[in-house]
């Protein structure tokens, strides 16, 4: 095929959203929707992607910076054939151009390299789909043959037209010399007294060019977002899609309508996924692990077998095999939990590496450390990193027990085989092999008597 320049329109305010955020801002499974509208263009190869920018403009370059896109300013909305035409000068004549839209997400690449391949036969090729209810879109008037004459807009269309049940998406493959004469011939005596990209259909065909159809697959595939209703209904189709695609790839999903992934998530064999669980970012799940309800994991790696118990938040974490996390457990960022461990209810565990068998069950906080293997972390356990100004580092080495309701304060470093005796606050290195705490002495006042009410 000849190459390929791919220009989005995303220059219309989004009204109807209700927003200070350019409509095209606005995430689908957390990533703004013109993103996703880049990437399906990339997956094609093009030579170029434009995108045709407007309201909010800044913003939307600003955000959208790590995007390898030629961003092509539309400073007055005047239609569509006018946002094109703001991308003319950029494309190459020997270029095939395909027409996008940055608030239709969904559209699929299979369907793009089918109109791609439609159009290199004949120069021009549209996507359009019949609706049982077409208010409001562009229909496709076809000539007694049955071939593509002309595209009428509903405010100008008269009322046997409206009748027409196929209608434009708006997504279109044709050549760009072609086009560039074309555009340059739209008018805005219409309606709407706007600059139409649909009217260069009737130029083409008075040229000669025959204007290929090409069917969407699907109504959802072309669907554009005006309001937030349609994003929350793209929302769910979406996030179905990725579901359907992880339960062809061997996990189960409890219930596929309650999932929902935000990023990239890669399962193994026999991961079980409970309801309400969200992932972000990058996540991989080896085979065997399960996930229980309302968890939210973003960018983990949790390995074989590993359990995570419902209610449980892991973020930027990697999680070994055989471990068991949760209910109500926290993770935080640069933790590394090695393999067989165990980590319960209501514990924090930030920035530390807690070695192969180790467990810390019951409402810790562990933070900055380094803990051996086979360790046993009392409950109550807080780690004391912080000093008001800098954070400190807790060591604990292999086979150490920690008493419950102890606070380690860091730098401490309580050695291999330590035993720390319960309600103890730690400040110096506890040797290895020995008891240490520190505690009260506790006495007893025989005879002691519980102050009475006095009696009127
Ligand atoms: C357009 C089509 C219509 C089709 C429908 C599908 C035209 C004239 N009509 O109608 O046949 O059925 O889409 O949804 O093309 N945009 C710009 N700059 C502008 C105007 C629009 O960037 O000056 C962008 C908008 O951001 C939007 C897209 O182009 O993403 C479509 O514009 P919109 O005004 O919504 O066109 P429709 O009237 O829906
Ligand atoms: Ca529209």
């Amino acid at each position: 095929m000849s190459q390929l320049a791919v220009v989005i329109l995303a220059a219309g305010q989004g009204t109807r959203m209700r927003s200070a955020q350019p409509k095209v801002l606005h995430p689908l499974a957390g990533m703004p929707m013109l993103e996703h509208v880049v990437g399906t263009a990339t997956t094609l190869n093009p030579q170029s992607v434009h995108v045709v920018y407007g309201h909010g403009g800044e913003q939307v370059q600003q955000q959208l910076d790590h995007l390898e896109v030629n961003w092509v300013l539309q400073a007055e909305q005047l239609g569509t054939g006018h946002a094109v035409e703001q991308a003319l000068p950029a494309l190459q004549s020997e270029a095939m151009v395909l027409v996008l839209y940055g608030d239709v997400p969904l559209i699929q690449s299979e369907t793009l390299n089918l109109l791609l391949q439609a159009a290199s036969g004949s120069d021009f090729a549209l996507l359009t789909v019949s609706l049982d209810n077409p208010t409001g879109y562009g229909r496709i008037v076809r000539d007694p043959a049955g071939n593509i004459a002309r595209i009428v807009e509903q405010k100008d269309a008269s009322p046997d037209e409206l009748q027409l049940n196929e209608i434009n998406t708006g997504i279109m493959a044709l050549s760009a010399e072609r086009l560039r004469g074309w555009i340059s011939a739209i008018e805005n005596n219409n309606a709407q007294g706007e600059f139409y990209l649909t009217d260069i259909v009737e130029m083409a065909v008075n040229e000669g060019v025959s204007v290929q159809a090409v069917n969407a697959p699907s109504e959802t595939e072309v669907q554009g977002i005006n309001d937030r209703i349609q994003l929350a209904t793209l929302e769910r189709v979406y996030q179905r899609q990725q579901a359907e695609q992880l339960m062809r790839e061997g996990a189960t999903l409890i219930d596929p309508a309650r999932f929902d992934l935000r990023g990239q998530l890669t399962t193994g064999r026999d991961v079980v996924i409970d309801i309400n669980a969200i992932f972000e970012g990058d996540v991989t799940l080896e085979e065997g692990v399960t996930i229980g309800s309302n968890c939210f994991i973003r960018n983990a790696t949790i390995a074989a077998n590993t359990e995570i118990l419902p209610n449980t938040v892991i973020d930027s974490a990697e999680i070994g095999p055989d471990c068991r996390v949760g209910p109500f457990a926290r993770i935080r960022p640069e933790t590394r939990l090695v393999g067989g461990n165990h980590v319960g209810n209501f514990v924090e565990i930030k920035k530390s590496e807690v070695d192969r068998g180790s467990k810390v069950n019951h409402l810790s906080y562990v933070g900055d450390s380094t803990i051996g293997a086979r360790v046993n972390v009392g409950a109550g356990v807080i780690t004391c990193n912080y000093d008001g100004a800098n954070k400190h580092r807790t060591i604990i080495g292999d086979d150490a027990f920690i008493g419950s309701d102890t606070q380690l304060v860091a730098p401490v470093e309580v050695e291999a085989g330590a035993t720390i005796g319960a309600g103890s606050t730690i400040v110096k290195t506890a040797p290895a092999g020995e008891l240490t705490l520190s505690r009260a002495k506790q006495l007893t006042l025989k005879g002691w008597k519980r102050p009475q009410k006095e009696k009127k």
